[in-house]
């Protein structure tokens, strides 16, 4: 879909939306679209009103104020059972006394009028090889595992071809490594039935591999949405920056603030020179900010070894690496810059020493490389 496309077609918009449980508000002033057949994320830690959002645009809640639309209408004061949506719940929520057939049948079941007993074995049939689960069907939910029971929750919810298909930390109960492997299986399904996901987590990890787009939140806000690479790439603050991907953060004041470049003085007293995000506002000069460095963009090298061409050079030893395959971490010891996290690729490691813990070396990276970012 090109640009112009998605923004003549949202599936969900939020217009000035907050809620308020007494005088909580858990979402506070959004404004949202999500265009039709994506795949969105809210991300945000514990608190911060994933739920509820999700909730509205459910219908479970109604909004204090401002609007919800689905597919262009205004579903404000409609009841949950009429809109066309449908959620899956964390804790999967089966009911235990219904074999697997019957679990995945019971929203057909509850139509008016409901549809005659061929058509519904037919569906269930379709869905249950959908979520790959052809032949669980006279199962009970207990006789299932953590993965094919949310494999069921799934099959239950897209029974009746909803327009959008919520997804409340649908993964949050299973363990890492069939984690990985529902998280490849929804990202399958979600392309196989083309309908918008909606997706709440408070794991980075499983947003940035998902979803085209992500909304990160904060105490009922959207702080920033974007594609995972633009979050990654161009955060809009301290705070964005921290929740997607690792990240070194240098604080300090900010001491000259042009287009090309913001220097800031640091509190080991270096001045150290980055640019800044896209979106975010040029920082004003006294105000609070740090450098935000990511770990491979990030230069090792032995001590005695020089780099003409960096921006900065910070000494230290090596406290620990840890091989990860593809690349090593290292935790190294500086002077006056605390623990600093370096990636190295494996690909630097075989024209380069690989080193060891004690070993004292050189850190450094060019400032075009990190970002200068509001301290918030
Ligand atoms: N029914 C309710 N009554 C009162 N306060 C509520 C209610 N539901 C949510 N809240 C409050 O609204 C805020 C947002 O809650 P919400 O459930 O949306 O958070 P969340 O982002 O989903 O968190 P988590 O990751 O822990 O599930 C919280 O402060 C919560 O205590
Ligand atoms: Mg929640």
């Amino acid at each position: 879909m090109s640009e112009q496309d998605i923004s003549e077609s949202p599936d969900i918009r939020f217009v000035g939306v907050s809620k308020w449980f007494g005088d909580v508000v858990a979402v506070d002033k959004i404004d949202l679209s999500v265009e039709r057949g994506a795949f969105f994320s809210f991300l945000g830690p514990s608190g911060c009103g994933k739920t509820t959002s999700l909730r509205l645009i459910a219908g479970f809640d109604q909004p204090t104020e401002g609007d919800v639309f689905i597919s262009g209408t205004s579903v404000v004061g409609i009841p949950s059972h009429k809109r066309p949506v449908n959620m899956v719940f964390q804790n999967y929520a089966l009911f235990p006394h219904m074999n697997v057939a019957d679990n995945i049948a019971y929203g057909l079941r509850q139509r008016n009028p409901k549809p005659p007993k061929q058509e519904i074995a037919k569906r269930v049939d379709e869905t249950l090889e959908l979520v790959r689960l052809s032949g669980f069907g006279k199962r009970k939910s207990w006789e299932l595992s953590g993965g094919q029971q949310q494999r069921v929750a799934l099959a239950r919810a897209l029974i009746n071809h909803p327009t959008v298909l919520l997804l409340d930390e649908p993964l949050a109960a299973l363990d890492r490594k069939l984690r990985r492997e529902m998280q490849m299986e929804l990202q399958t399904l979600q392309r196989e039935v083309g309908i918008t996901f909606i997706l709440v987590t408070h794991d980075q990890e499983e947003a940035l591999s998902m979803s085209d787009r992500i909304c990160i939140m904060r105490e009922g806000q959207i702080i920033q949405s974007g594609s995972p690479r633009e979050l990654y790439d161009e955060p809009v603050n301290r705070y964005v920056a921290d929740f997607v991907g690792k990240t070194n953060f240098f604080n300090g004041k900010v001491v000259t603030a042009n287009k090309s470049s913001i220097s800031i003085n640091s509190e080991s007293c270096a001045v150290l020179v980055g640019v800044k995000s896209k979106g975010a506002p040029t920082p004003k000069i006294g105000s609070n900010a740090c450098v935000a460095v990511r770990p491979e963009m990030i230069s090792i090298s032995a001590a005695d070894e020089k780099d003409n061409h960096a921006d900065i050079v910070i000494k230290g030893h090596v406290k620990n690496r840890i091989f990860l395959g593809e690349h090593s971490e290292y935790l190294i010891v500086t002077e006056g810059f605390g623990d600093v996290l370096v990636l190295s690729p494996k690909t630097n490691e075989s024209n380069r020493r690989i080193f060891a813990p004690g070993d004292h070396v050189s850190i450094s990276w060019m400032p075009e490389a990190v970002l200068v970012l509001e301290d918030t």
